[in-house]
């Protein structure tokens, strides 16, 4: 049974991740190195919990237990040192998360488990520089995660059992559906999107048809909730980048970022998060 968590990075879905386990009674520490990322994230936190009881997915209790389990702290150290989970999320840079593990490394007890978010970057190799690599191991949510039904466990080449365990076990916890997978580039689930995503903006780059209507193909033709561009705008244009980029190099041309996604990247129109992205967002 995990008593604490500490949930790292106040973005999207550290945001997501820390909601789903305030709400489920696990107190919860979210740190970031901004005051203001943190406050900004309290507050998205508390109108998406109000929606999710509005809609009636969320109990009203849930209010409570976040109010009661949240807390936000900017020292990594202090976040870190009660909570047997710790569940990374910053961005998808292996430099930055390796150096946030060694410093958490150096306060967790030594049963603690520690998981990365990461949609793509190798969990053998995070783990690598690890004391214990042994309780290392990928937890991949999916944007929005109060709304998301699945959690991808990625096991590392050194994970125990008992860690991929205790991963399935809190994703389950959390009322999600886990499924658990190698550690291969960009596991099952950002190899699969990525394709259909990136296909898309060539085919909007080669004026096959409007983003709009690219997106209805699919959304109508194939019962997908959203589009493949709209769901880019979801996720966000720079970390799609990243993660083309990431695959481009392990796994081939399939994976090249479309010119037409560096442009737009480099202009900042990175998708929902500002305002523009393959569609306009109010
Ligand atoms: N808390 C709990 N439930 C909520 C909620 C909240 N804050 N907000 C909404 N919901 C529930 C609603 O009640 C509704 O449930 P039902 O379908 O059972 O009625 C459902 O969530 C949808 O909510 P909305 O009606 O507000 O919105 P929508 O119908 O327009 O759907 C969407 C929005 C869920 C985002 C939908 O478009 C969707 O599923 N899109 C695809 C999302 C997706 O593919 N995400 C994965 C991205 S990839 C990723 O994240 C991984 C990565 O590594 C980058």
């Amino acid at each position: 049974m995990v008593r604490q968590i500490t949930v790292i990075g106040a973005g999207t879905m550290g945001q997501g991740i820390a909601q789903v386990t305030s709400i489920h009674g696990i107190s919860t520490r979210l740190c970031d190195v901004s005051a203001e990322a943190l406050a900004d994230a309290s507050d998205r936190i508390e109108a998406s919990v109000e929606k999710g009881i509005e809609k009636g997915k969320t109990p009203a209790s849930a209010r409570d237990q976040f109010r009661r389990c949240l807390t936000t702290s900017t020292d990594i150290e202090e976040a870190c040192q009660e909570s047997d989970f710790v569940i990374e999320a910053v961005p998808e840079l292996l430099d930055l998360k390796a150096s946030i593990f060694a410093r958490v490394e150096q306060v967790v007890s030594s049963d603690a488990i520690l998981a990365t978010n990461t949609s793509s970057l190798p969990i053998t190799d995070l783990a690598s520089s690890l004391q214990h690599p042994q309780r290392f191991v990928g937890m991949h949510f999916f944007n929005p995660v109060p709304v998301m039904a699945l959690v991808e466990v990625v096991r590392g080449a050194a994970s125990s059992e008992s860690t991929v365990e205790a991963a399935v076990s809190l994703a389950v916890a959390l009322g999600k559906e886990p499924i658990v997978v190698q550690d291969s580039p960009g596991f099952a689930t950002s190899r699969l999107g990525l394709v259909i995503g990136l296909e898309a903006i060539r085919m909007l780059e080669a004026g096959v048809a409007s983003a709009e209507e690219i997106d209805k193909a699919m959304e109508l033709g194939y019962r997908h909730p959203m589009g493949p561009l709209r769901l880019t705008d979801l996720v966000g244009l720079d970390v799609r980048l990243a993660i083309a980029e990431y695959l481009h190099q392990e796994i081939g041309e399939q994976f090249r970022p479309p010119q037409l996604l560096r442009q737009l990247v480099a202009e900042g129109h990175l998708g929902k998060k500002t305002g523009q992205g393959f569609h306009r967002w109010s």
